[in-house]
């Protein structure tokens, strides 16, 4: 974790930041992050994480600069001389009264922590994940189902069951039985000679990889599909993989207990695997 912080306009040692005991933040979850990675002391696709941030920031109320945050993510990664780093941007409505009021909030928290990333070794890769479907269904009706909002206790838990179930995801499904994503993971299927998501409105956060891998599909001549998925057609797909910014694309080679295809790492997620190293490389490399 970072020596030095950002918090609030300054750069601080670790242990000399404090938050208010009254942050509505850490009160009632009123706020946003962001989780993003750097490569060679660059943030892949840093304009599409703020983007999402600042957009779910206005339907919250919470004022924010893009700017910014651009210079306190960028000055926390130098202050801290890292090159390959794990980035997490944290925005709270700031400190409230002692009667759950957002309006009586003033200035926004802003805090940016950064540590060293080591990205999983490479067998993980080779492997792939195994996972199974979690009792917690995603609320595709909630106005914080697109938000990377400070509410994460749902997708702890999934990933609490996970763990207790000795695998390495839990799939959420949403309350119509729809496949939504995973604990802190978009989730893609390969079936029907298309590349599969659930749309955005099944209930799984807007992922900035997510976007990348379909932008990356639509380059091979990959067919698209953003749509309602049935769990049936994950059991039934030839290759299955998950994404978020930190593991990028981990292939999903099992679901409860059953193999995904043929129970290791696809055709057509290895090629994305590599299309998205590519896309790294020449973004930010
Ligand atoms: C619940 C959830 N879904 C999906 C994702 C993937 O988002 P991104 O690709 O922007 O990292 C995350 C990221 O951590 C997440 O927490």
């Amino acid at each position: 974790m970072s020596e030095i912080v950002y918090l609030n306009g300054s750069l601080v040692p670790r242990e000399d930041a404090r938050i208010s005991v009254m942050d509505y933040g850490f009160l009632y979850g009123y706020g946003l992050f962001e989780t993003m990675r750097a490569y060679g002391g660059r943030i892949f696709r840093l304009e599409r994480h703020l983007e999402r941030l600042a957009g779910s920031a206005a339907k919250l109320g919470i004022a924010v600069d893009k700017s910014v945050l651009e210079s306190a993510v960028m000055d926390t990664i130098k202050a801290n001389r890292l090159s390959e780093a794990r980035i997490r941007l944290t925005v709270s409505i700031g400190e409230g009264g002692t009667v759950p009021d957002p309006a009586s909030c003033g200035q926004p928290t802003v805090l940016v922590v950064v540590s060293h990333y080591q990205p999983l070794p490479q067998e993980v890769y080779e492997k792939g994940y195994r996972a199974i479907v979690s009792s917690v269904r995603r609320n595709s009706q909630s106005p914080l189902a697109a938000m990377k909002s400070l509410s994460y206790l749902e997708s702890m838990l999934v990933r609490q069951e996970a763990r207790a179930a000795g695998v390495d995801e839990a799939i959420c499904l949403n309350g119509e039985g729809m496949l939504a994503e995973a604990s802190t993971s978009n989730i893609f299927l390969v079936g029907d000679g298309a590349l599969k998501t659930p749309s955005v409105s099944s209930g799984g956060l807007p992922g900035v990889t997510r976007e990348t891998v379909l932008e990356i599909a639509g380059k091979l001549g990959i067919t698209t599909m953003e749509d309602d998925i049935t769990f049936k057609e994950l059991i039934q797909a030839e290759e299955a993989f998950l994404t978020n910014s930190v593991i990028e694309i981990m292939p999903l080679v099992e679901i409860d207990g059953k193999p995904i295809g043929s129970g290791t790492p696809g055709e057509i997620t290895r090629k994305l695997m590599a299309g998205y190293k590519e896309m790294v490389r020449g973004e930010v490399g």
